[in-house]
């Protein structure tokens, strides 16, 4: 069957699967006092988001024999705590805006903030043992690990933010924590729930890390290429802020002497203006690193489409390789 043939039942299924998961965090927060606890917890749950996490937990734990009424706790279990993080990177990347809308730090304040991402942490976990299929055990095993290594891993982008010298190995170990972690457990969690064995949990988490690299490279690159309402992200704010992002990286290795010294100079001085952004895209266009980046990201999901046989050959393998696909195109 050609992709094409595969593509309107895939959207189908990954839309179906995304409402089940909407409506589920619906209905996760109940509305309780203090309100200054609950309603900044809610506001994040309800505010969007392409729920790519859970989405790919439910169609792994499909592939492994798992329903989708088993899985859903795990996989809102992924889904809160990424919102969880977000909360937290937005203060940590002094970000105003996601999905559109107005921060918790900003639309509240930062202690707010730092105690409902505390709440929304406990939820998750409370979530994952709360999955009645799978063993416990292993899952709470993965599930750890991904907190430590995603903390590792934000350590490490902050870090990053105050040297001159990092490399193009140390940023891929940089993502490994703060995005691939997260997308490994995912794989890993819904292998888990449906009893996998310790081979396919070794491939599932490849499989993780495959999608996790492509996903941040795509990103860094998204935050000067998106078209800003759907992006809902304040357009160059890792240029702002002097992230170490794979596009800054790169820009410094250029061979084109503007370029490298207007990149030197946003890592000299720990950012870049706002007014700046549209000349640093331009450099960046000019210079062929947009292109760069892109390439990248098609690497790593070329990698991922090959770990997908982990999967089978079920309609939720098929379904996984059309939203690798769509990711990898995606403009916002
Ligand atoms: C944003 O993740 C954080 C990164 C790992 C880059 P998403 O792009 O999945 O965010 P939402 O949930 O769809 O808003
Ligand atoms: C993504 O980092 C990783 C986590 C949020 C843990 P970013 O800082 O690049 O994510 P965005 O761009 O704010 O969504
Ligand atoms: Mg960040
Ligand atoms: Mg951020
Ligand atoms: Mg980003």
């Amino acid at each position: 069957m050609t992709s094409v043939e595969h593509a309107r039942p895939a959207k189908a299924l990954v839309e179906a699967l995304r409402v089940d998961v909407e409506d589920a965090l619906a209905n996760l927060i109940p509305e309780q006092k203090p309100e200054s606890l609950y309603a900044p917890a809610r506001y994040v749950l309800s505010g969007g988001g392409k729920r790519l996490r859970p989405v790919l937990l439910l169609l792994t734990a499909e592939a492994f024999g798992t329903t989708r009424q088993q899985a859903m706790p795990a996989a809102l279990a992924v889904e809160v705590f990424h919102n969880f993080t977000l909360v937290h990177d937005d203060i940590m990347d002094n970000a105003d805006t996601r999905r559109g809308n107005p921060t918790i730090h900003t639309k509240w304040d930062e202690s707010t903030a730092i105690l409902s991402g505390d709440y929304l942490m406990g939820l998750s976990y409370q979530l994952l043992a709360a999955t009645p299929a799978g063993n416990q055990a292993r899952m709470q095993q993965v599930y750890h690990r991904m907190v430590q290594r995603l903390c590792e891993g934000q350590a490490l982008d902050k870090d990053f933010e105050t040297r001159s010298d990092v490399t193009v190995d140390e940023y891929i170990q940089m993502i490994d924590g703060k995005t691939a972690a997260l997308l490994e457990a995912v794989f890993e969690l819904g292998g888990l729930v449906g009893n996998c064995d310790q081979a396919a949990q070794e491939k599932l988490q490849l499989l993780g890390q495959a999608v996790g690299r492509a996903f941040q490279i795509q990103d860094d690159l998204l935050d000067i290429t998106a078209a800003t309402a759907k992006w809902g992200k304040k357009i160059g704010g890792d240029l702002i802020e002097g992230k170490k992002t794979y596009l800054l990286l790169r820009a410094l290795e250029s061979d084109n002497e503007v370029a490298r010294a207007f990149f030197e100079k946003i890592v000299a001085h720990n950012g870049l203006a706002e007014d700046k952004i549209p000349k640093a895209k331009q450099l960046l266009e000019e210079n062929g690193i947009l292109n760069d980046a892109k390439q990248a990201v098609l690497h790593h999901t070329s990698i991922a489409q090959d770990c997908l046989q982990v999967l089978g050959d079920s309609e939720a393998a098929a379904t996984v390789r059309w939203l690798l696909d769509a990711m990898q195109t995606r403009l916002h």
